[in-house]
């Protein structure tokens, strides 16, 4: 028996089901890196697992350990340095693509029925996104990754009702030490992947049913053939597409790679604290605020994103025709980016 037909035998793949489940028909402005911009979190994410598995070999989960096993992986264990800055440098780009991807359905208004549930997993993606992004870097246990910790589950202890329980849920405590650190961890590489690719599971699974909405552009000919096929021609694209990010990727890791600061110490808090430059608005804003207005501000912004399909069809029911919500979507990229700017020029 030729190996063909003992594949076919012992492991038999329904043709026609596979046809059926590839040849799905994709709209045209796909063909734009900067319409599809959805595939990029995802490569990223992979990577992200990819990396973080050979990391977590050398890494040690302690407070005793964790900064010199870190300190080992960077500087003595082979391309340690840059598979640590790859991790590093993929979940910059996972965030920085998935904002972009946001605005894209933002400002398309893809979000509309039936695709709100849709556009709800996806903001449960960002904020899942968000979560590892500080797990990650408190784990590295430096100066900026204990303030980070202090700093926010201290924040997490002002959301109301909750906030206090919150907090020492998250600190495994009234203070932070080896059960914070083993819950991050936990939550870095254990709960926060099988979370994110159940929500990347059903994003996937509703963007296959409902199909990509079909945009309209100005200048295009009616006639024009409006779609084409995910296998070959989509598939070759974002292989090319892979293939220029995974460059930039090991360009930047390359070209700088990621440091290491001082360890963690309770005893001395350093002069500047900053996040990661995707907290820097919500930094600015705490700073600016009190801590009861610091928290109730970024909540009441998740719920507005979370609820947004509903609220902009509301909007659109009493000023039909005005794009309310388009212009509530610029007025908040302005002032979060203003706040952005805000923070990074700031002492
Ligand atoms: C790990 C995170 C995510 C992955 C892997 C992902 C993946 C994708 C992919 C592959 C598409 C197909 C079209 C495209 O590429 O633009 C898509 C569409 C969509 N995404 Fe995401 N996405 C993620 C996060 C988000 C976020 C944060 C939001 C919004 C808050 C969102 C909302 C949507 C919606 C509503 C669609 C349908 C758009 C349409 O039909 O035109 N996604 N996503």
């Amino acid at each position: 028996m030729g190996l063909a037909s003992w594949l076919k035998r012992s492991f038999p793949v329904d043709q026609e089901a596979l046809i059926r489940l590839t040849a799905e028909p994709i709209p045209n402005h796909l063909k734009r890196w900067w319409w599809a911009l959805g595939g990029t979190p995802l490569y990223m994410f992979v990577v992200q697992v990819i990396t973080g598995l050979m990391l977590i070999f050398y890494y040690v989960p302690e407070t005793e350990s964790a900064y010199k096993s870190i300190e080992y992986i960077t500087y003595q264990a082979d391309f340690g340095w840059l598979i640590r800055s790859m991790h590093r440098w993929s979940s910059n780009i996972m965030i920085a693509a998935l904002l972009l991807h946001m605005m894209r359905v933002f400002f398309t208004r893809t979000y509309k029925p039936p695709r709100d549930i849709n556009w709800m997993f996806g903001v449960t993606l960002f904020l899942l996104t968000l979560f590892f992004g500080f797990t990650g870097y408190s784990l590295v246990y430096e100066q900026m990754s204990y303030w980070a910790m202090k700093v926010g589950t201290g924040i997490a202890g002002a959301t109301p009702i909750i906030g206090p329980w919150l907090a020492d849920f998250i600190r495994g405590g009234s203070d932070i030490g080896q059960n914070t650190l083993t819950r991050f961890f936990l939550f870095h590489t254990v709960l926060l992947p099988l979370l994110i690719v159940m929500a990347i599971g059903g994003h996937l699974y509703l963007i296959r049913a409902h199909g990509v909405s079909e945009l309209k552009f100005e200048g295009e000919k009616e006639t024009e053939k409006k779609t084409f096929p995910l296998w070959p021609d989509h598939i070759f694209t974002e292989l090319i597409m892979v293939s220029i990010i995974m460059i930039m990727l090991v360009t930047l890791s390359l070209l700088f790679p990621v440091e290491l600061g001082e360890p963690a110490n309770p005893n001395v808090t350093p002069l500047h604290i900053k996040p990661e430059w995707y907290f820097f608005p919500v930094f600015r804003w705490l700073k600016v605020t009190n801590l009861t207005i610091g928290v109730l501000g970024p909540l009441v912004f998740i719920m507005i994103l979370f609820f947004w399909p509903y609220i902009d069809k509301f909007f659109d029911k009493i000023w039909p025709d005005k794009e309310v919500g388009f212009w509530i979507g610029v007025a908040g990229m302005l002032t979060i980016n203003a706040f952005l700017v805000w923070e990074i020029f700031a002492h």
